[in-house]
């Protein structure tokens, strides 16, 4: 049985793992991608993208749609401190690859509209995007079967602030509207779940290396710029909860433990913005979300490791993939 969903999208890094996922597991039915600005640039966000559907072997097989370059409120926020540009030094001939004219959130709307209760969304973003198709349409969040996000932190540590994390810190004025939007909702967590359980350590990634394979280059390639990042902090791999945002909606069996919450966003204080309060249903506060506590990470870890040993044509050569003789 597939799933089918939209991936909303920051494109760089561990969101281009994500996309791979969504586009090479079997229970993956990948109906669209719709970008927002969130990583790096927003034009070369739709590069990574592009160049990750073509690592693939599936460029023009999932429609890619452009949506807000900026945050409803705040202007936008980079991470090129931390990916770079995102592509790994990768680059591809982009000729005739055009995105859809349809804007993003018009598309995320008339998708879940046209299969009310079937498709699902996972968003591993800023999330103004989905903000924007709340404020929209007033049944979206009705439409949406499942909406899993990568946002917060779990009572733990931010990562751009030590309060916040990056895709709720870019836009906490969309991540208040999702919360109170009544999805069925869950949380993929930064804190304490991605840096205990989603981490790709220099040994897993010298594994990954050995597969040979076009994608486990295009992995080792785009997580070169945030490895270096995430080990002059003290994290000891490279970081993917997006990849394990998207691991949770195609097998849930992944997850372990969660837990009901009540999750709100501070989009005010300079000192906590974009701070998740996630209170764990002792104080009375209603549950809009369930929140990933633990997942089984050695499964999450293989999961990841046989799509990449996926043998895929890249239906464009990619500059850089192949290592200078
Ligand atoms: O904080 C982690 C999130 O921000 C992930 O979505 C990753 O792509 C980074 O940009
Ligand atoms: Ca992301």
């Amino acid at each position: 049985m597939s799933t089918p969903f939209i991936l909303d999208t920051d494109t760089a890094q561990d969101d281009c793992i994500a996309m791979l996922l969504g586009l090479l597991d079997p229970g993956a039915d990948l109906r669209a991608v719709t970008m927002v600005a969130g990583n790096v640039g927003f034009e070369q966000q739709v590069r990574n993208a592009l160049m990750t559907l073509a690592v693939a072997g599936r460029l023009g097989d999932v429609p890619v749609f452009l949506g807000s370059e900026r945050p409803l409120v705040r202007p936008w926020v980079s991470a090129e401190n931390v990916h770079g540009d995102g592509s790994g030094g990768l680059g591809m001939d982009f000729t005739g690859c055009e995105p859809e004219r349809e804007h993003a959130v018009d598309a995320l709307v008339r998708m879940a509209a046209e299969a009310p209760g079937e498709l699902s969304v996972v968003a591993i973003g800023p999330l103004t995007n989905i903000a924007l198709a709340v404020l929209r349409d007033k049944d979206f969040a009705r439409n949406v079967k499942h909406l899993v996000v990568m946002a917060g932190s779990n009572n733990g540590r931010g990562n751009i602030t030590a309060a916040a994390e990056f895709n709720v810190y870019v836009d906490p004025h969309a991540a208040d509207v999702v919360f109170r939007a009544g999805f069925q909702l869950t949380v993929v967590p930064w804190a304490p779940l991605t840096l205990r359980d989603a981490v790709f350590s220099r040994d897993q990634l010298a594994a990954i290396a050995t597969l040979g394979t076009p994608l486990a280059r295009f992995f080792e390639r785009v997580c070169s710029a945030t490895l270096a990042f995430d080990e002059s902090v003290g994290i000891p791999g490279t970081t993917h909860p997006d990849s394990l945002s998207v691991a949770v909606l195609l097998h849930p069996e992944l997850v372990t433990r969660a837990g009901a919450y009540n999750v709100q966003v501070e989009t005010s204080s300079e000192l906590t913005l974009g701070y998740t309060a996630m209170s764990w249903g002792v104080h009375g506060l209603p549950e809009n979300a369930r929140v990933v506590e633990a997942v089984d990470a050695g499964r999450f870890h293989a999961l990841i490791r046989e799509m990449l040993a996926t043998e895929t044509t890249p239906d464009r050569p990619l500059s850089g993939l192949v290592p200078e003789a």
